[in-house]
């Protein structure tokens, strides 16, 4: 059975002070009103991991995530932070492959296939994203990119491998702009991976992938957007970043 996930990525957003003060009022809203058992995964900036794990460390529901890590077991990069640093402090869940990595720091499909092998290796969830920009959506080929980015980052996986990714899918026109992805646009793409899934492995394999969507979720469309049957959550960013509308999020599966 795949797991219903919100996961909040504050990006380089919160000072530790503004994080602790956020993350306890979500625990707390989460644990009051939260009936639903989807996971929660809150992903603060590197600096506050450790603190953040702390104070999330009694709950049940709420987990933590790391927004990138490097490729590499550890060495001389300077500035990077290896797969393993991040499971000593207590994260469970990696970020790979967002947007802004891919657009602002070069982050390539084959790059993304080594840290997404390396995640895996030290028992870590990735988060896997992928999506395309608007003149990929206005000129038709926005399968064809999705479908490209999907096989080359995760198909050299094994089957028990690949069942242990998080995959979301978020079109670049619908992070932090306001324009959401309409629920049938967001239900036809998931669908598509998923397909793309079961041909290359299988369905029953496929069935087992939690899909998330990501852009411009708020508390007012989430509940169709999560109620598409492809659609196993989602990855927020602005939204993330105000418990009160963080917690109606992962309320829209109540
Ligand atoms: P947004 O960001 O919710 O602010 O659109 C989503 C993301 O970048 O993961």
């Amino acid at each position: 059975m795949r797991k219903n996930i919100v996961a909040g990525n504050w990006k380089m957003n919160c000072t530790l002070p503004e994080g602790k003060k956020l993350t306890s009022e979500v625990i707390h809203m989460v644990e009051d009103e939260v009936k639903n058992d989807a996971h929660v995964v809150l992903i603060p900036p590197f600096t506050h991991l450790s603190s953040i794990h702390s104070l999330i460390g009694s709950s049940n529901k709420v987990l933590l995530g790391a927004q990138n890590c490097h490729q590499s077991k550890s060495g001389a990069f300077t500035g990077e932070i290896s797969a393993d640093m991040l499971a000593s402090v207590g994260v469970t869940h990696v970020i790979l492959g967002h947007s802004e990595r891919r657009e602002y720091f070069g982050e390539s499909d084959e790059l993304l296939a080594q840290k997404v092998k390396f995640v895996l290796d030290n028992d870590l969830t990735p988060i896997f994203c992928c999506g395309e920009k608007l003149e990929v959506r206005e000129s038709g080929a926005h399968e064809k990119l999705v479908g490209d980015q999907v096989a080359k980052a995760l198909f050299n996986l094994s089957p028990d491998e690949i069942k242990k990714v998080v995959i979301a899918y978020e079109p670049v026109w619908a992070i932090g702009t306001g324009v959401t992805a309409s629920a049938g646009q967001a239900q036809e793409m998931h669908a598509f991976i998923r397909n793309q899934i079961a041909f290359k492995y299988d369905q029953s394999l496929a069935e087992e992938i939690s899909i998330l969507y990501g852009g411009s979720v708020k508390p007012d469309n989430a509940k169709e957007i999560f109620s598409q049957p492809d659609v196993d959550g989602g990855l927020i960013g602005g939204a993330s970043l105000k418990s009160r509308d963080f917690t109606n999020i992962v309320k829209a599966f109540d």
